[in-house]
């Protein structure tokens, strides 16, 4: 049994504070790699990772209070909109890029980079790193889509916040499984 795996498997925790410095280099590629290796009917490869750090950070939230405006946001919420990626060294914008197809439908392919997004989560742990997945109601502007250069059938499955923790991680509990088991 590979213990490791394993543990981790049980122990991902997210992380909100997280600070610099972000993953990079090697390590940013085996998170990248990770989520490529989420399950992917078809092999259609619906992911696109959009990667923000630095001056970058700045751009997205300048695209993201675009997008609340366009959409027709209070002016606190623009101006907080403008704010939300600095929350983290890096961020990854990540799309499902949806290939039309006869017998795997868009759920799938959402599906399968939303599964991306948790293996890339846990690929940082492994390496020591921290991240959240936030997502938010400009997670389904179509504005921010376009703004990001997606086209109309693309669809963000969620905002990748990776650094490093700035608190320790949570220890999870443990749930009671068979809440949620039904035998059938
Ligand atoms: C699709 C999706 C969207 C999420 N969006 C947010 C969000 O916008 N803000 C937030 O604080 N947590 C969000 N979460 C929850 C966190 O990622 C995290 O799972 C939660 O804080 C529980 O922590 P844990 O992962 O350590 O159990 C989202 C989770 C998923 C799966």
């Amino acid at each position: 049994m590979n213990q490791s795996a394993l543990s981790l498997l049980l122990t991902r925790a997210s992380c909100g504070l997280l600070q610099a410095p972000a993953p990079d280099g090697e390590i940013l590629e085996h998170i990248l790699q990770a989520g490529l290796r989420a399950p992917d009917h078809g092999h259609l490869q619906p992911f696109q990772f959009l990667l923000a750090e630095g001056e970058g950070l700045n751009r997205l939230g300048t695209l993201l209070a675009e997008s609340a405006k366009a959409d027709g946001a209070a002016d606190d919420v623009i101006e907080r909109a403008a704010q939300l990626p600095l929350r983290a060294p890096l961020v990854i914008t990540v799309v499902a890029k949806v290939t039309p197809h006869n017998k795997v439908p868009e759920f799938e392919q959402h599906l399968s980079a939303g599964c991306a997004v948790m293996a890339m989560q846990m690929a940082a742990q492994a390496q020591g790193f921290g991240g959240i997945w936030r997502s938010g109601p400009l997670m389904y502007s179509r504005r921010l889509h376009e703004l990001l250069g997606l086209n109309e059938r693309d669809q963000i499955v969620g905002f990748l916040y990776l650094g490093t923790p700035a608190t320790s991680l949570r220890i999870p509990s443990f749930a009671n499984s068979a809440d949620f088991v039904r035998r059938i």
